[in-house]
This record gives structure tokens, sequence and C-alpha cells, in this order.
């Protein structure tokens, strides 16, 4: 339930735990944790020397603005919030069900926003702040060591897929941090889903871990007419939330998306032929209807499977694109799912990692 303590017993990763949360309370650096979602470079939510190397590291711009990450609902009152704040109310069923766990909340930021003890440079400018409480043993163990909240954006370079596994924080960041916690491959894949409950109707600005069925359905009447906000925003949109402007997840590889393909055999092979891609090396990523990589067409290097079930997909997803792209591969068929359930955050990641979707 939100707000257990956990007690770590083992010797070594309690000193590698504090080793980190000394970096943390001593340096600017940032450092590398494993989360439930997908590994976080985390630095003090209080330091804006802190934030700005975490920005610096993955050398991403600035006006997209981070999630601080909590140990317990007392710390967040306590170090993230002022005295006469409260959590509002329509947060209640929320917390109370997926924390802690791969849900963000946008709390609001004091009227006067430099009584906020959070660094600007973690809001960027918004008039709320992001919060969430991790379920992975080590990032709580460490936050709650430390006792800082850690702004912390995944921890990949900026554009690439999003790591999980500490392996894949070690490609991209090497040398430019200090340490990297390894837990091991993350449980859920994917990033956290973001909620707005301080506008109405509420929204979904990101989808992820906790699907938009389980908010309606643990949230109560209120989260009822959640709207879904839209995947990209266009030049001159006021953005809701500022990352879903830039291009993410991408390998280098070029990604073409299939959506309601049937079987693959019709569709795949049409693109294949009209795009002449004969000498290029070429993977299929399959999830639930498509044939095998052989009965497509021979210009298939590589036949995979994300997985047939949402959890196996959302796992999968982008530790195959960086596999292949290691890999050197040139295409990256995807297989598409339908947007239900985990199908949303899994569609919503493949859009954004393609450059080109076709439709059946
Ligand atoms: O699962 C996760 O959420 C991972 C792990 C490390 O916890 N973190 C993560 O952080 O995905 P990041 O920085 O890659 O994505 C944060 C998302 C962005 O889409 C950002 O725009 C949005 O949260 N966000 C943060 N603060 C916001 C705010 N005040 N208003 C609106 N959107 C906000
Ligand atoms: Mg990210």
């Amino acid at each position: 339930a939100a707000g257990t303590t956990l007690t770590i017993t083992d010797a070594e990763t309690k000193q590698n735990l504090e080793y980190a949360a000394d970096i943390l309370r001593n340096t600017h650096h940032a450092v590398g944790f494993p989360t439930e979602t997908v590994y976080g470079l985390g630095g003090s939510s209080l330091s804006s020397e802190s934030v700005k190397s975490i920005y610096a590291a993955k050398n991403r711009p600035a006006d997209n603005p981070l999630i601080s990450h909590v140990s317990s609902v007392d710390q967040l009152k306590r170090k993230l919030m002022v005295p006469s704040q409260e959590i509002p109310e329509i947060y209640a069923p929320l917390i109370e069900k997926f924390w802690p766990g791969p849900l963000t909340i946008l709390l609001p930021m004091p009227e006067n926003v430099h009584d906020s003890p959070i660094s600007q440079l973690v809001t960027s400018g918004q008039p709320t702040f992001a919060v969430r409480m991790p379920q992975n043993p080590v990032a709580r163990a460490l936050i709650h060591i430390a006792d800082l909240p850690l702004a912390a954006p995944s921890a990949n370079a900026s554009t690439r897929p999003s790591p999980t596994t500490a392996a894949h924080v070690f490609h991209d960041l090497k040398g430019r941090i200090p340490l990297i916690l390894d837990g091991g491959p993350c449980d859920v894949g994917l990033e956290s889903t973001v909620v707005d409950g301080l506008c109405d109707p509420p929204m979904l600005l990101r989808p992820g871990g906790i699907s938009l069925e389980q908010i309606k359905q643990a949230g109560g009447p209120r989260w009822q007419n959640i709207v879904v906000a839209k995947k990209t925003a266009g030049k001159l949109e006021p953005v809701r939330t500022p990352g879903m402007k830039y291009r993410h997840y991408s390998p280098t590889a070029r990604v073409v998306l299939f959506n309601n393909c049937g079987d693959g055999k019709e569709k795949v092979k049409a693109y294949l032929e009209k795009n002449n891609l004969q000498n290029k090396k070429i993977a299929l990523l399959k999830t639930r209807c498509f044939a095998k990589a052989n009965d497509i067409s021979p210009l298939i290097y590589y036949d995979g499977t994300l997985g047939t079930s949402g959890d196996e997909i959302q796992r999968n997803l982008f530790s195959a694109l960086r596999a292949l792209d290691a890999e050197e591969y040139d295409y990256i068929l995807i297989e598409g799912v339908e947007e239900t359930g985990e199908g949303l955050a899994i569609m919503n990641r493949l859009s954004k990692a393609a450059s080109e979707t076709i439709n059946g």
C-alpha cells in the first residue's frame, strides 16, 4: 500500500544504495537507477544544479518538465509541497489503488512559485509539477535513504528508445554519469501513465503502465469522462505535455508500423516491392496476427515476435528496437495492435518510433 517502507537486508545492495544516496546528497551528479517502468536518471528535485546535470547528460531540451519520484506520501508532503497545500481529493482513489506503481499525477505549484521547494528547472515554468511513487524496491530504497525526491527522466540519450536494462543506460550514457544501479530488467517496460486531475474533465496526458480502463475503473465517477490528449501537438498549439512534441523512442533504423494489416502478406509484401528494398537489411517484429516472415517475403532477414499479450509486448518493445539497432538493420517492420488496454500505450510509443504508418 502507499507509503509502506521496506528493508533491504543484503549487505552489498545496501552499500551500493548508500553510495548512490551519497552522490545524490553531496554532489550535483545524476545517477542511473531501475524503476518498474524504465530506468531513470535521477537527481534531487530540490537542486537546480542537479537538474542541470540531468539535462546535460541526456542532451535533453530544458523545456520538457521532469517527474519527481518519492518513496512515500509523507515525503511528498514534507519535501515537495508547502504546508498550506493538500493533495487534491480527486486523486485519492488513484493513489490508493496505483501507488506505488506506474502512475504519475500533476499537482499544483503554490500561487507564488518561489514558495515551492522544487527547482523551477524541474517544472520548466509549468504551473504544476508531476510526481509518482515507483514500485521498484531499489528505486524506493534509494529515494528513502537519500530522503530526497528525485527528478528523473528515462535514462536514455534524448530521442533514443527508453532503457529497460542497466546495459541500455550504460550504452547511452557511459562517461556522462558516475553510477548506474543495476536492478535487472524492468517489469513494465514502458513509462508511467501521466494524468491531470486539475482540469475538468481530467486528462490522460501520456498513456503508460496503467491503462485508461484501469483509471476509469478505480477512479470513481470523476474519472469516467477522462479525455485522452492528442498524440502530437501542432507547431502553433499550446502544448499540454511538452514531451509530446519531440521525436522519441527512435532507433537508427527506419521503423514502419503496420496497422490492421491482417496476416501481413499483402501489405508488407507490397511495401517492400514498392520501395525497392532488395539490398536492405530488414527485420520483422510481429505481435498477434502476422504470418511467418518466410510466408510474407524472402527479403525479410529476421523474423521476431514482441509477444502476444499486452504485458509481453510492453516489456519487449524498447529492448527489441535497441537489439535490432545494434545489429544494424536498415528497416524494422512492426505489426501494431488494437488501441485498447495496454494497446493504447504500445501504439503511442510505436507511432512515435515509426517514420511511416501503413494502414490495412
Ligand atoms: O515511467 C516514467 O515515468 C519514467 C521513469 C524513470 O519514472 N520517467 C519518464 O520521464 O518517463 P520522462 O521525463 O521521460 O517523461 C516525463 C513526462 C513527459 O511527457 C513530460 O512532458 C511530462 O511527463 N510532464 C512532466 N511534468 C509535467 C507537467 N508539469 N505538466 C505536464 N506534463 C508534465
Ligand atoms: Mg523519456
